[in-house]
């Protein structure tokens, strides 16, 4: 039996023109539709000019295509991308796309572990396998607390 390889995708970019909150909320909004076609899910975080976002399918040539709309997107510069193949299941399997708040990852003191992750992330070039599997495992925090982000 062929067991199916989740493709999970984090990557860091940095803001071209200021994004408002309003447009971060269009920007996840627009985005749900089109990754519900693609089969895709996943989180963006907006924190101080930088975008962190968490894409996961099992459709990889779905992923791929967002990720050559993302790099064409003049809005941001991809900074990082850190990629992971798996026969995991999801972990944001009802999350078209979500925009996850500072306050929420705050409250589940997540916050500054996150912030460590999009650090690294931007400032190097390449991560050792301890720094993504820290990564990794931050993203299994963050899908742990889900139904505590679905609380608006
Ligand atoms: C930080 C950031 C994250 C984005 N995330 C997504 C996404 O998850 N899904 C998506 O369809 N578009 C996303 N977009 C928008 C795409 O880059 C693109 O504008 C949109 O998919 C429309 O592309 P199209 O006109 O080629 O259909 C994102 C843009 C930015 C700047």
């Amino acid at each position: 039996m062929k067991v199916l390889q989740l493709k999970q995708l984090i990557y860091i970019s940095k803001e071209i023109a200021l994004f408002s909150k309003s447009q971060v909320d269009a920007l996840v909004s627009s985005s749900q539709q089109k990754n519900k076609a693609l089969k895709i899910t996943g989180y963006l975080y907006y924190e101080n000019g930088y975008f962190l976002q968490y894409l996961e399918s099992y459709n990889h040539k779905s992923i791929d295509l967002l990720m050559n709309t993302l790099i064409g997107d003049r809005r941001h510069t991809i900074i990082n991308v850190i990629m992971n193949m798996s026969n995991r299941t999801r972990r944001f399997s009802d999350w078209s796309m979500r925009c996850i708040q500072k306050q929420q990852l705050t409250d589940i003191s997540m916050e500054g572990k996150l912030i460590d992750c999009m650090e690294s992330l931007a400032n190097k070039a390449s991560l050792s396998s301890p720094e993504e599997m820290k990564m990794w495992y931050a993203m299994d925090v963050i899908a742990n607390h889900k139904k505590y982000f679905e609380v608006e």
